[in-house]
Order: structure tokens, then sequence, then C-alpha cells
């Protein structure tokens, strides 16, 4: 055999690996790149908050599949607390993470942290929310945000019978009533899905068909810091005292948790069950699917996270292998210093009429789990 033609082979190989590890950005470390092996890496995954149960499913569901395929994980939570998602970060760096996934409470604040991770060329992958302000982001994966705010508008405009179920004008003039709420101001997504919700209902607000009795229609008057569910029922409870005594129709509500408060204050402020509004949500809380189904909460919008999670996965594996991840956006997400390369998934509205088919059919929640 050949000893030249082997060696040959061999560091062809191994210069095609770096050039695959240098085509995007920082990718696979040093073992990756130096031919080294990253199997049974430990891998830090940051999330927000255990307050909602989709952070708790996302995280699950990124430590078990990681797992699967071998790493060991660093998996916290930080309690909705910026300094405690910041300590939690440094010391998975401290521990000898070879890659970052992280879902940040406020995009802007981990700069300096992750500057700590590019240097010893720890590759971070964002996710779900975008990490803005730091050229440190490798890649991001999530849903499309602003399609997510087109749904939760349009199921707002079906719920009123403005649009039929195909989406079409059924020619209802209203006037309708509806109160607006966005997310929290220092998550990227807030501004996404605001704007695809707005963008969806200006027409009807320029027609005059949606009428906002507070005036409130600005993402800042709106908004509803760190997506907390009290702070949006005390918001509704003063938007209940502005409307000259009129009857919402319809509140547009970014968040289940959000959906909750805001329920609990028409609940309170004198609306019996079978008068409430139509209210939107989204991510397909367990709470809030039972709301559906008892007639209370209008429509949520379900995004998948066991695909957002095999998604990130995907994306970890292959960075330790040295490969370059696989991408579907490289235009929308901005994050002021740079495009940050994205794969973006998609989501879908759920009412009453389809809950059975996209939660239950799909394994997502059992039966038992919505009674
Ligand atoms: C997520 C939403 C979630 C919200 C509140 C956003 O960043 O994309 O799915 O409802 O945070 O947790």
């Amino acid at each position: 055999m050949n000893r030249n033609y082997l060696a040959g082979i061999a560091a062809a190989s191994i210069l095609t690996l770096s050039l695959t590890a240098c085509g995007g950005s920082r990718g696979g470390g040093d073992a990756a790149a130096e031919g080294g092996s990253n199997e049974g890496a430990k891998i830090g995954v940051a999330m927000p908050t255990q307050q909602s149960e989709r952070w708790i499913a996302d995280g699950e569901n990124v430590k078990s599949q990681l797992e699967d395929l071998g790493y060991e994980v660093d998996l916290q939570y930080a309690n909705d607390d910026i300094p405690t998602q910041v300590s939690q970060i440094e010391n998975m760096i401290n521990g000898g993470v070879k890659a970052l996934v992280v879902a940040s409470i406020d995009g802007t604040t981990l700069t300096s942290v992750l500057d700590q991770a590019e240097s010893q060329d720890i590759p971070v992958i964002a996710y779900d929310r975008l990490i803005n302000e730091s050229d440190t982001v490798d890649y991001y994966t999530t849903f499309d945000n602003e399609e997510v705010g087109v749904q939760q508008a349009t199921s707002l405009l079906t719920g009123l019978g403005i649009l039929d179920a195909e989406g079409k004008e059924t020619g209802a003039a209203g006037p309708f009533d509806v109160e607006l709420f966005a997310g929290s101001p220092d998550d990227n997504n807030a501004t996404f899905f605001w704007d695809g919700a707005m963008k969806t209902l200006k027409p009807y607000l320029d027609s005059g068909v949606l009428r906002v009795p507070s005036g409130q229609t600005d993402f800042e008057q709106a908004a509803i810091l760190r997506w907390l569910p009290d702070t949006a029922q005390d918001r509704m409870e003063d938007l209940l005292t502005v409307g000259g005594g009129e009857r919402l129709e319809g509140v547009l509500s970014p968040y289940d948790g959000l959906s909750i408060g805001i329920i609990s204050a028409l609940t309170s402020g004198g609306y019996s069950a079978d008068e409430l509004p139509v209210v939107t949500g989204q991510d397909a809380e367990v709470g809030s699917v039972k709301s559906i189904i008892a007639g209370e909460q209008y429509s949520t919008i379900f995004k998948d996270v066991r695909e957002l999670g095999k998604q990130a996965v995907t994306m970890v594996d292959a960075l330790m292998k040295g490969e370059e991840p696989e991408v579907n956006d490289t235009e929308t997400y901005d994050n002021g210093v740079k495009v940050v390369p994205s794969y973006l998934l998609e989501s879908e509205i759920v009412t009453v009429d389809n809950y059975e088919e996209s939660l239950v059919e799909t394994g997502y929640y059992t039966e038992d789990e919505l009674k």
C-alpha cells in the first residue's frame, strides 16, 4: 500500500474539514478543527424561566436529545433574572462546555459574558430569542416570529367574524372594540409578534371596523415587561375603566400566560364565561388549551418545541463535528452587529376546532393532560 497516497488523502480530508469549519463562523472548537473529537463533550444550555411550561419543555427536550447523542448537558434556568443568567453562562464556560445554547432573558445583556465564550472558541447558538448587540452569536433557531404575530391577529379577526375559516372577509362592519397587548420589550421576539399582528390589523383599524377604546396602539403602551401574567392582569383591569362602559369584543394577547391574566381581569370585571371577548395567545400551554376547550380563551399559537429542540441539537452536533449547520434564513435576524444565520420553523393557529388534531394526535399532549 502506498503510504504517501494514504497520507495525501488524510491531509486532504483535514483540509476539507478545516475549510468547512471556517466556512461559517467559529465551529466545533479547537478539537474539531484539529481533527480531534468532541464526542461526549459538555454542552451548556441556558433557559430563562421555569414559570412558563414552554421553557420547561424546551429545556427537557434539548437536554434529552443532546444526551441521546452522547453529550453531557449543563442545563440551567435563571428565574427571569438577568445577573443570574449571566453568572450561569460564566459558570458553564468555566466548567468547560464546548458549545452554548442560550434562550436569553434580555437579548442585549450577554455581550461581555459571550466575549469570554468567543475567547475560548465556544460556539453560541441563540435559542428561540435572538441575542442582540453581540458578534459572538454563531447561529439562531426559532420560529418565523413575524408570522406568529400574523397568525395571532388573523385568529382575532376570525374569532370576531371579520374573516371566515378560509381567511376571506365576511363583510362584517363592526365596529368591534378590542384592546392590544405586546410582549416584553427586552425580548427581540416581542416586536416581531407585534409588527406581524399590527400589519394584519391595520386595515381594519384604519377603516374603523376595529376600535381600540383606550387608544393605546403603540408597542410601548401595550408591552408587558418580562411577560408577567400579573402585569397583564393589572393593565387589563385598568383598561376596563377607560373604555366608556362599552363591552370589549376582542383582546390581542401574544402569550398564553398573559391571556390567563387578561381573562382573570375580565372575569372579575364582570364578564361571564359566555360573554368573554375573543382572546388570543401563544405556546399552547396546558392551562390555555384547557381554557380553549372550556370556551374561555379563543386561540393559541402552537410552536412545536420538540422540533425547535431538535433543530438546536442538530446545530450543536454539526458544530461539534466541525461541520456547518444547515440554515434557511440569512436575512431576517439582524442583531445590531450582524445578520445571524437562522433556521426558522413554522407555527400553527390552534382553536377548539383543531386542538385534537394538532396537539393530541401529534402526541404533544395526551387527552388526559387536557382534562
Ligand atoms: C417566545 C414565546 C413566549 C414568550 C414568553 C418568547 O420569546 O418566543 O413563545 O410566549 O417568549 O415566554
